[in-house]
C-alpha cells in the first residue's frame, strides 16, 4: 500500500468542531494523519469526534476555550499523551465581528483579542518543545482582514494582521531547528449554518456575505502548506487581488474602500 503524505503525524487543530477546521481535520486524517480535535461546545465536537471515527479516522477531541492558557497547556498535553508525538498545531479558532469601532466596548475588544490572538499564543507555547521535536508545523489561519483593512471588522483585523507578525518573529527564532511556520490568508469561504458572528452588543449575527470557495478547497490548501513548507498563502481570487492592490498602493485601496461606504456600494461588493 503506498505511503500517504502525513502518515505517522499528528496534527492538533483549534476551533475543528465545524467549519474551516473540521474539514482540515477530514483532510488530514484522509492524508493519514491522526488528529486532535479542539472547541467549546462538547457535543458538537462529540458529533465531529464520533464522524471521523466512523469514516474510519484516528481521532481524538479535547474540549476547550483557547483564550484560557491553562487549558490550552492541557490540551497540548493530552495530544503529546494521547498519540505520543505532536507534528502539526493548527491555530483555527476564531471569533468574527461585525460593528463600527466606536460602537464597541472594552468587553468585547479584549473577547476578540482573547480569542483571536492569545488563542493562537497558547497553544503555540506549549506545543513549541513538542514541534521542535518532531521538526513540524506551527501554522496560523488569518484572512483577507489581515492584508487590508475592512471597516466594521476592526479588532479582526488587528488580531488578524498580528498573527503574521507573531509568526514572522518565532520563525526568525524557530529556523534553527528545523520547524516550519505558516500563515493562510483565508477568503470568503462558506460557512455553517450555525456559524456566528459578533455584534456590538455581543449579539450574534449571522454572516451574510457569498462564499468564494468551499471548506474542502480551504483545508486541501491548508494541507499544501504543510507538506510544501509554505510560509503564507493567500487563499481566493479576491484575497491574491486584495494583497496585490494593497502591496501596490495601500491608499488607493483605502480610496476605494471609503468610496463604497459613501455610496452604499459596500454591501454588494462585501466591504462593509
Ligand atoms: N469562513 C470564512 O469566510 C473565513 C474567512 C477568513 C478567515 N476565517 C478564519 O478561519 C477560522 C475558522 O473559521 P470558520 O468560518 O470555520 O469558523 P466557525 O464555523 O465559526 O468555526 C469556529 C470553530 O472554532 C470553535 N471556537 C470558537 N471559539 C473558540 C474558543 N474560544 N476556543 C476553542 N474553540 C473555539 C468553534 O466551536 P465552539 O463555538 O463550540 O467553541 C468552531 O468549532 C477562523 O479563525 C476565521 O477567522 C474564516
Amino acid at each position: 500500500m503506498s505511503r500517504k503524505k502525513l502518515d505517522g503525524k499528528v496534527a492538533l487543530i483549534t476551533g475543528s468542531s465545524r467549519g474551516i477546521g473540521l474539514a482540515t481535520a477530514k483532510e488530514m486524517a484522509k492524508r493519514g494523519a491522526s488528529v486532535v480535535l479542539n472547541a467549546r461546545g462538547e457535543e458538537r465536537l462529540e458529533k465531529a469526534r464520533a464522524q471521523l471515527v466512523a469514516d474510519g479516522c484516528d481521532v481524538a477531541a479535547f474540549p476547550c476555550d483557547v483564550s484560557s492558557s491553562d487549558a490550552c497547556r492541557e490540551m497540548v498535553d493530552f495530544a503529546v499523551e494521547k498519540f505520543g508525538r505532536l507534528d502539526i498545531l493548527l491555530n483555527n479558532a476564531g471569533v468574527s465581528m461585525r460593528s463600527n469601532f466606536e460602537d464597541l466596548d472594552a468587553e468585547l475588544c479584549r473577547k476578540v483579542v482573547d480569542v483571536n490572538l492569545l488563542g493562537c499564543i497558547y497553544p503555540t507555547l506549549y506545543a513549541v518543545p513538542h514541534i521542535k521535536k518532531t521538526r513540524g508545523h506551527l501554522l496560523f489561519i488569518s484572512s483577507i482582514a489581515g492584508i487590508i483593512g475592512l471597516p466594521t471588522a476592526s479588532l479582526y483585523c488587528a488580531t488578524k494582521r498580528g498573527l503574521a507578525g507573531f509568526a514572522d518573529s518565532i520563525r526568525c527564532e524557530l529556523a534553527p531547528d528545523g520547524v516550519h511556520v505558516g500563515v493562510i490568508y483565508v477568503g470568503f469561504t462558506e460557512n455553517d449554518p450555525e456559524k456566528k458572528v459578533i455584534g456590538a452588543g455581543g449579539e450574534g449575527i449571522s454572516p451574510d456575505r457569498p462564499a468564494h470557495m468551499t471548506q474542502a478547497q480551504v483545508a486541501n490548501e491548508i494541507c499544501r502548506v504543510v507538506e510544501h513548507r509554505k510560509r503564507n498563502a493567500v487563499l481566493s481570487p479576491i484575497g491574491k487581488l486584495a494583497g496585490f492592490a494593497a502591496w501596490l498602493s495601500p491608499d488607493l485601496v483605502e480610496q476605494i474602500i471609503i468610496f463604497t461606504r459613501k455610496h452604499k456600494l459596500s454591501e454588494k461588493l462585501n466591504i462593509r
